[in-house]
């Protein structure tokens, strides 16, 4: 049972997982086109919850699509290659062999992107009988549990994101080439190598400030690595808490939907050596303000 149902919806219901963020929708099947109503609800949920769990859903891409297009544009991805007949749906299979895992630390997707992701959608396909849950953690929290003096200091220091902070700005790609069974591709030759966003980002919807510091940020701007690492490091650690997080556990058939502008999240690498097949649309997002 997840939680008790929130009775202002006319249309869905929802169920909160956690105390911070994460709510479980139900009363609809993502199968069949939407009424207005329902969208609407859902995007209350969404914003209200900042991540939202559906179960039990039929999905095929053409499904997936059609309900991400609802929340704007599709954001192809730099790095990964699509599926072959979908090239919006990125298919994140980690098999047998894979040492790694894809977001396996505590990120928001695309902050490497000069326009971020705003939301993304991920279904299950295939998932181990236990293990690979994801972690969600809420950023606004995270942003109003600092001090004041904490604040008024990172208020306008902005953060350089690159695609792989371990790597010092090189791609993914290179990367999860050796340790993933996914394909990758070219970036598109305007990717910039960083892209700067604000530490404290202001939600375009709900107008709320959260702290805006996934595994992507390298350094702050005009300063050095060595002087950065300090308050990356605490900021990076603070935004973990447990008390601003949820953790879903994840059946074939679950469709998760979070809101990038406010969260992060983390997919546990816990169930070597098996099987873990998610179709995954990323819908475009603002330059984070
Ligand atoms: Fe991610």
């Amino acid at each position: 049972m997840d939680g008790f149902p929130n009775t202002k919806y006319r249309t869905i219901e929802t169920r909160r997982i956690a105390g911070s963020l994460g709510a479980v929708v139900s009363g609809v099947n993502l199968a069949e086109p939407l009424t207005d109503d329902v969208l609407a609800e859902i995007r209350l949920a969404l914003l209200e919850n900042l991540v939202i769990f559906f179960r039990n859903q039929d999905m095929t891409p053409e499904r997936l699509l059609r309900f991400a297009r609802h929340w704007g544009d599709i954001h192809l991805h730099p790095y990964m290659a699509g599926m072959p007949d979908h090239p919006e749906v990125l298919e994140l299979a980690k098999k047998a062999g894979d040492k790694r895992n894809f977001g396996g630390d505590w990120h928001t997707d695309q902050m490497f992107a000069p326009r971020p992701a705003m939301g993304t959608m991920l279904w299950a396909k295939q998932v181990p009988d236990a293990g690979g849950d994801t972690l969600f953690s809420n950023q606004y929290l995270a942003y109003e549990a600092l001090s004041d003096g904490m604040k008024r200091l990172i208020s306008g220091i902005r953060g350089m994101c690159v695609g792989d902070r371990k790597k010092g700005g090189a791609t993914r790609a290179a990367v999860n080439a050796a340790t993933i069974s996914m394909k990758t591709i070219e970036p598109p030759p305007d990717m910039p190598k960083v892209s700067p966003h604000p530490l404290v980002r202001t939600h375009p919807e709900t107008g709320r400030k959260s702290l805006y510091i996934g595994g992507h940020v390298h350094y702050l701007e005009a300063m050095t690595e060595e002087e950065s690492a300090p308050l990356i490091q605490y900021l990076y650690q603070h935004s973990q808490r447990p008390e601003f997080t949820c953790r879903f556990r994840w059946e074939p058939g679950s469709l998760a939907f979070w809101d990038n502008r406010c969260t992060m999240h983390f997919a546990i690498n816990d169930y070597p050596p098996d099987t873990r097949v998610m179709h995954r649309v990323t819908i475009r997002g603002d330059e984070p303000f």
